[in-house]
């Protein structure tokens, strides 16, 4: 238990405004993990799938209304509307308070209020920070379990009068009068994601999917600890952390900048397709990056598990994913099998006979919607993956030697580029884009900027983002990390992906490793520097060697019509965008 007064002073606050049954403190023992599945099972939520095929492990069907982040219904209440930026959603303060008082008044009548004390990192690490999530959502909880780390070390380490983040949560659907739950309680129709990044506040109404509830993850992780960084000289970053090893057993750590389903999860668990190479896992999503004693910047994955895209992952896509996923496994809004188990799409090369769809219903190959919905997930902890790197939990964080940004661009961007120099790499993470994938409600496949995949994330205005990259950057005695681009998603005329991706990305990650060391050249290009097709390995692909110099080709054509829509990105932060972007923007311009 707690004597932190101001902690149990806001349990006892939020009780009163919303009205639980009873108020529930979580331990994060592996009891209460089962009994938190025992009442989903209960309720009609979750569904125990085959214990000789899946052991411990859960289908989880939600409310089809709530299926994925809404980023129309995420705002950054800063005091001024000028603080969050033409990117974000503002809501004056006050008056957003107000309104959030009234729905979550009465809000969890019928309920138990659960107070979830996790800590974002290893517990106790200088890195790491504690939030406290309250939330009526069993589900939550247990998501919460796998994802951070809960419990009472958590309460030990903030003691009387620590800090933490409080994380208010609610499904939006009281049980008033005896009403009867149904098996996913949302309110679809009135969901706000909220953060008060002054006061490092997080109120979450009305949904309980993903982002938009497991309040840890991007709310958290994400939104309000890049106020925070800001604040205190560090980074806050969508981004996995992986370790390659080389076959001679040279080691280096890379962060990789991807938007919402653009490969990150992928691309940390990789297998190489080049003998002797090795990608071990740190991180899948969120990396916290400080600089040490030393002046390199280290990076620690701020999670404990892995909320992972569930189509498109498979034995040959991601096998160690796929070994991570045996047992312990919460899978939301996947199909399920005859035998119990479940499927998605591009999991197996043959299409199952027959399946329950993701909204429960029956499905068959015949069928014209997928099985599984598109942004169907995984939360698994993260210790099950079998390519877990030894040090992904040690609480200094690992030394980042080059940062990877990358979006989803049917053409345009070659497969790699280098950024000149750090101001350089800025500049192409701040003109990123990406087209938009089923992470997020909205249009599909729309092209928009997402500058180093922040875009739905930060917690402040992005032109003091992009100047905050600078400046760190800037300090004196610093041994800045390399900063690359990448695109793995060129298509051809007939829109076929060009380069194979997956496990063929590790010869990307080779030619990044080996400029590293200063062993291999790159040729200056207006765009960045750009490697010798003949540097990148291709030994055992089947791509010709006329694809590979397409997709290392400067499209001149592309550049231009792309130079128009950087253009029009920037100018939506008047005079708050840093000069040097601009003068990089126009020297890129005069380079074409
Ligand atoms: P979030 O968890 O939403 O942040 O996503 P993520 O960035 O971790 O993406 P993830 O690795 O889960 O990949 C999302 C989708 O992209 C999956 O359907 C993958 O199969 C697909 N994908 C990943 N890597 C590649 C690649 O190298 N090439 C191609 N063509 N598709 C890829
Ligand atoms: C993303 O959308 O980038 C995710 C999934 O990682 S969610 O937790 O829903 O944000
Ligand atoms: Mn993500």
């Amino acid at each position: 238990m707690t004597e932190h007064q101001a902690l149990l002073r806001w349990v006892r606050e939020i009780t009163e405004l919303c009205r639980p049954d009873d108020v529930y403190w979580c331990d994060g023992s592996a009891a209460e993990y089962q009994a938190m599945c025992q009442q989903m099972v209960d309720a009609g939520t979750a569904h125990p799938l085959a214990p000789e095929r899946r052991p411990n492990s859960f289908l989880i069907r939600s409310d089809p209304a709530d299926v994925a982040r809404v980023e129309d219904c995420t705002f950054i209440c800063t005091p001024s509307e000028e603080e969050a930026g033409p990117t974000n959603n503002w809501a004056d303060p006050d008056e957003m308070r107000d309104h959030l008082r009234g729905l979550f008044q009465r809000s969890m009548e019928g309920r138990t209020l659960f107070v979830v004390p996790f800590s974002m990192g290893p517990v106790g690490s200088p890195i790491a920070h504690i939030g406290v999530q309250l939330t009526d959502s069993p589900y939550v909880v247990a998501n919460m379990h796998i994802m951070t780390r809960v419990g009472q070390p958590v309460l030990d380490v903030l003691g009387r009068e620590g800090r933490f983040v409080p994380c208010l949560h609610s499904v939006g659907y009281p049980l008033r009068d005896g009403q009867a739950d149904v098996p996913w309680p949302c309110d679809p129709n009135n969901r706000y994601i909220v953060h008060f990044p002054e006061s490092r506040e997080i109120w979450s109404y009305g949904s309980g999917y993903g982002g938009n509830a497991l309040l840890g993850k991007k709310c958290f992780a994400l939104r309000i600890a890049s106020a925070m960084a800001r604040d205190e000289g560090w980074l806050a970053e969508h981004m996995l952390i992986l370790k390659l090893t080389s076959p001679e057993g040279e080691v280096q750590y890379m962060a990789g900048a991807f938007p919402s389903a653009c490969g990150k999860t992928n691309l940390a668990m990789m297998r190489p397709a080049i003998p002797g190479w090795k990608v071990e896992t740190i991180g899948d999503d969120i990396a916290w990056m400080k600089f040490g004693a030393d002046g390199r910047l280290y990076a620690i994955n701020p999670e404990a598990g892995f909320f992972g895209v569930a189509p498109g992952t498979s034995h040959k896509s991601n096998p160690n994913a796929m070994e991570t996923l045996h047992g312990n496994v919460l899978f939301t809004n996947v199909a399920q099998t005859p035998e119990g188990d479940i499927w998605w799409e591009e999991m197996t090369d043959e299409l199952p006979e027959k399946l329950t769809d993701w909204k429960g219903r029956p499905w068959t190959p015949e069928s014209s919607e997928p099985a599984a919905h598109p942004n169907a997930r995984f939360t698994a902890p993260a210790h099950q993956c079998p390519a877990i790197a030894p040090e992904w939990n040690d609480p200094d964080g690992v030394p980042i030697d080059a940062i990877i940004f990358g979006g989803r661009r049917g053409d345009t961007i070659p497969l790699v580029q280098e950024a000149r120099d750090w101001q350089h790499g800025v500049f192409l993470g701040s003109i990123m884009g990406s087209e938009k994938t089923a992470a997020a409600t909205g249009n599909l496949g729309a092209l928009r900027r997402d500058p180093m995949a922040m875009l739905p994330f930060c917690g402040y205005n992005m032109a003091d983002y992009f100047g905050h990259w600078l400046q760190v950057g800037q300090a004196e005695g610093r041994q800045l990390p390399r900063i690359y681009h990448v695109n793995w998603f060129r298509k051809d005329a007939q829109g076929r992906f060009i380069w194979p991706g997956f496990s063929d990305n590790a010869r990307v990650l080779k030619w990044i490793f080996e400029r590293g060391m200063g062993r291999v050249e790159a040729i200056d290009s207006p765009i960045g520097k750009l490697p010798r097709p003949v540097d990148i390995d291709l030994q055992g692909t089947e791509l010709s060697t006329e694809s590979l110099t397409d997709l290392l080709a400067v499209d001149a054509a592309g550049w231009k019509r792309e130079i128009a829509l950087i253009l029009e990105h920037y100018e939506q932060f008047g005079g708050r965008l840093p000069d040097a972007l601009w003068q990089e923007l126009a020297a890129l311009e005069q380079r074409l």
